[in-house]
């Protein structure tokens, strides 16, 4: 999901006959939200009620329906109509290596850690949501460079969109699905063709792709747990219930020593549901947390102090999460530790989950250095991740301020725009991301 909601309907999907569709208004806005919250967990809020409303809209001509209430109706009737709605408000934004040392790590991770431990087996990953299969086949081409031979790995793809499974299984990409900066793998692993590039059959032959729901009941692996998973970009458009409950599904998904990745903007919220940090730096990588922990975890409302990881071997503890205990950590962040170290505070005080201590490290780093982009960055995810949108936004735009192409601080000023319904801002902060990712 992402963006493409806010763009107005285009001029095709206008009723052939008749008149264009009329504004939809506010309590059949709240009803659809609800239904598509029902359907696929989507918080509307994430894209804005314009967002909705365009998709909506753009269903309405497209189905020669003009008033809000007929298209309603038709909704409840039709499943194939949801599907279409579904389709018109995802958007499968993605491109091959997004988030490059997610796939550093995965390679590493598997070779060193879980190659040695399982003689003859088949490594199970799954891509879920998967889009247009940049990830997926990223995974592949990942192992296959790794050095995994292709016998020894199974990818399962699973996505709700038909729309974006379509675009994975004929395997053929234009420059959008090529923004990571180095593109060797596109020499080895693809072909030149007249729409852009073909993926080669053997990296699509390790990948399965299938239409699924993360909501559904009736959703399984289809066998074992997965060794890794990919959830990446998918949560953060879900409201904290949902999270909750799709956090279950994936640990319920996950072997004990298996990883899971998120997307940078979604690691405070996984590791409130159950997850702790598998320490590989900027990979968004988290483990299971030891089951005393997790379940000290369903008391809903208190603070957690997580518990550390598995013991794991010694060449993946090189840099081990030490979790503080602060007495008090605001005196703590403030007092006499050299500033480098009280945002290294800042930073640890997060990742264990005590926001306001964090919030309050960084401002008092920020008092010493009032120009630290890592400072304001931080702040801003903090607060994102207290509900404390407002402030999130202003520290995001004092990074921006001081260094325009922060692609982190863009993003998720972006994201924060159009929840508060200024999808103007949005757009150019969008563009932005754009240009500067080409
Ligand atoms: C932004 S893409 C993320 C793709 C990829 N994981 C990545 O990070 O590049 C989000 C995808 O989530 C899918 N999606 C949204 N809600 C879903 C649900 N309830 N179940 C399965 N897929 C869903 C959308 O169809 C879309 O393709």
């Amino acid at each position: 999901m992402g963006l493409k909601a806010q763009s107005p309907p285009p001029a095709h999907a206008f009723a052939r006959e008749g008149r264009p569709a009329e504004e939809v208004g506010d309590s059949m806005k709240t009803r659809i939200a609800h239904l598509l919250q029902r359907a696929m967990g989507l918080d509307v809020s994430t894209i804005g009620r314009t967002g909705l409303e365009h998709a909506v809209r753009s269903r309405m001509n497209a189905c020669s329906l003009s008033d809000s209430e007929s298209y309603w109706n038709l909704l409840q009737a039709s499943h194939a109509e949801l599907q279409e709605l579904i389709e018109a408000i995802v958007v499968s934004e993605t491109w091959f290596f997004r988030d490059r040392e997610a796939f550093d790590a995965l390679g590493r991770m598997v070779m060193e850690e879980w190659l040695p431990a399982h003689f003859n087996q088949a490594l199970r990953v799954v891509s879920l949501p998967c889009s247009t299969g940049e990830e997926p086949y990223s995974i592949a081409m990942a192992l296959l460079d790794a050095g995994l031979p292709a016998n020894r790995f199974k990818i399962d793809a699973i996505d709700i969109s038909a729309r974006a499974l379509a675009v994975a299984g004929a395997a053929v990409y234009g420059g959008n699905s090529f923004r990571d900066r180095g593109l060797d793998f596109r020499d080895r692993y693809f072909r030149p063709v007249k729409k852009g590039h073909e993926l080669t059959a053997a990296v699509r032959k390790r990948v399965h792709f299938r239409q699924g729901n993360l909501l559904a009941a009736d959703l399984t692996t289809g066998g074992d747990c997965y060794d890794i998973i990919f959830c990446r970009n998918v949560l953060i458009y879900f409201d904290a219930p949902i999270q909750e409950r799709v956090a279950k599904t994936l640990r319920d998904w996950l072997a004990p020593d298996g990883i899971l990745f998120v997307g940078p903007s979604e690691t405070f919220l996984i590791r409130s549901c159950g997850f702790v940090s598998a320490n590989y730096s900027h990979a968004f990588a988290y483990r299971k947390e030891a089951a005393p922990a997790r379940e000290a975890q369903e008391v809903p409302a208190a603070p957690r102090r997580k518990s550390k990881p598995a013991p794991l071997p010694a060449k993946v503890v090189a840099s081990p999460v030490v979790f503080p205990q602060p007495k008090e950590p605001a005196a703590d962040a403030e007092a006499a530790v050299p500033p480098a170290a009280a945002l290294e505070s800042a930073t640890r005080l997060a990742d264990a989950g005590h926001l306001k201590e964090a919030a309050k490290a960084c401002e008092a780093y920020l008092r010493a250095d009032a120009a630290s982009v890592a400072a304001y960055y931080l702040l801003g995810l903090v607060r994102g991740a207290m509900g404390e949108d407002r402030r999130a936004a202003d520290a995001y735009r004092k990074v921006i301020y001081l260094e325009p192409d922060h692609l982190g601080a863009l993003t998720h000023l972006a994201l924060l725009e159009q929840k508060s319904g200024d999808a103007a801002a949005a757009r150019r902060l969008q563009s932005r991301v754009r240009r500067l990712d080409r």
